[in-house]
């Protein structure tokens, strides 16, 4: 049971990522239009699965490291903070690229991390 509530934390935390990381690449080269409450969507979901993932695997006696976690809620943080000022720069007519590129830029690193660390 804990297992099927792992897989689909994951599954939801792999929907995130797409929206943050796929918004990200189609409108990187974009100067206006930015579908920022879809990249703030997304990094909200990142976080909170991500949070809930880290549980389960305790939860499932599943090895936890504790340093990637670390560098993953880091960075996982700053995207969430960047799309939200994304989000809010432009219901306020402000410079959206720059917060849209960070958000997204991060999460990219945040995916290298995720595969590349074991
Ligand atoms: C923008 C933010 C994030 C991105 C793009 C991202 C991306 C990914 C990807 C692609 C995977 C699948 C590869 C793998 O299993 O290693 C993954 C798994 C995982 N992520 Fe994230 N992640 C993000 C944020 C977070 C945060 C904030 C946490 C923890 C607080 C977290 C915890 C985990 C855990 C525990 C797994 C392993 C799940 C399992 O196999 O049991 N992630 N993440």
């Amino acid at each position: 049971m804990l297992d099927i509530i792992r897989l689909l934390l994951l599954t939801a935390h792999l929907f995130g990522m797409a929206a943050v990381v796929g918004t990200f690449f189609v409108q990187m080269r974009h100067r206006s239009g930015f579908s920022t409450n879809l990249v703030l969507g997304g990094a909200i979901v990142q976080v909170a699965t991500g949070i809930a993932l880290v549980g389960a695997r305790y939860a499932s006696d599943l090895e936890v490291n504790h340093v990637k976690i670390a560098v993953k809620i880091g960075i996982g943080g700053a995207v969430l903070v960047a799309a939200v000022l994304a989000a809010r720069a432009q219901r306020g007519q402000g410079r959206v690229k720059p917060l849209f590129h960070t958000a997204g830029g991060l999460a990219t690193v945040n995916v290298l991390v995720a595969a590349l660390w074991q």
